[in-house]
């Protein structure tokens, strides 16, 4: 693990010389992604209330494994996240410009420093749907997770039935790879979900 992670250098991106050595500051590396009036940056632990704010809607959680119930959860989520450990999940916000309001996430869960692979997720309010706005953003984050991560496979899981989701993956590059039968509870259900990937040589 500290082998891999001694070869990534990202000092083009953060001025730092090298990661240290069982953990990295991501402070400055940030996939640049700024259109529709959103932009990309860290989360930070004042977006738990908007983040639930949508994430509480039903429609937004019909077809994948969100499970929070309160605001607390969102909380606990975020320190997470925030925690300087390898493996650690790595989301951002895409925050409305004008008012700096986090308004939908993208990142990488799952993340395996060790098979320097990562499973790709994304979520947005509502109002914003159907403008292109997630397969747009979808690139700078793949593109980050190969160069500055030095990922070798980037994977994407859409519940059977999530056609936004699978669709994002399609025009992203990624291949279908088959039907993961009951990965993971959603809504108490063990449900479907499509395996897609992107590798690096893609
Ligand atoms: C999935 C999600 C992020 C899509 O974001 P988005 O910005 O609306 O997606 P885009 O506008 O880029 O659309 C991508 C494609 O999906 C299609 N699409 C979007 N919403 C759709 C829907 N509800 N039903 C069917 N197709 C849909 C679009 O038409 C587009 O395909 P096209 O280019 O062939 O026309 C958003 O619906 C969402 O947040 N859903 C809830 C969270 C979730 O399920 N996340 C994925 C699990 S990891």
């Amino acid at each position: 693990m500290t082998e891999w992670l001694g070869r990534i250098d990202l000092s083009p991106i953060n001025g730092r010389d090298r990661v240290p050595n069982c953990d990295f500051d991501m402070t400055n590396t940030i996939p640049h992604f700024d259109a529709f009036g959103l932009a990309l940056r860290e989360i930070r632990a004042e977006d738990a209330h908007s983040w639930f704010d949508y994430l509480r809607i039903p429609e937004v959680v019909r077809l994948n494994s969100w499970n929070v119930s309160a605001v607390e959860d969102m909380q606990a989520i975020i320190e997470k996240m925030s925690a300087n450990a390898v493996n650690r999940p790595l989301r951002f916000a895409l925050a409305a410009t004008a008012t700096d309001r986090l308004v939908g996430t993208i990142g990488f869960h799952s993340l395996s420093i060790e098979n320097a692979s990562a499973e790709i997720a994304y979520d947005l309010a509502p109002e914003y749907w159907r403008q292109g706005i997630m397969s747009a953003a979808c690139e700078p984050l793949i593109r980050w997770g190969f160069d500055a991560l030095q990922l070798n496979r980037i994977q994407g899981c859409a519940m059977v039935g999530n056609h936004a989701s699978a669709r994002i993956l399609e025009k992203n590059g990624f291949r279908l790879e088959g039907v993961l039968r009951e990965f993971r509870v959603a809504r108490g259900r063990p449900s479907d979900f499509r395996v897609y990937s992107r590798l690096r040589s893609d």
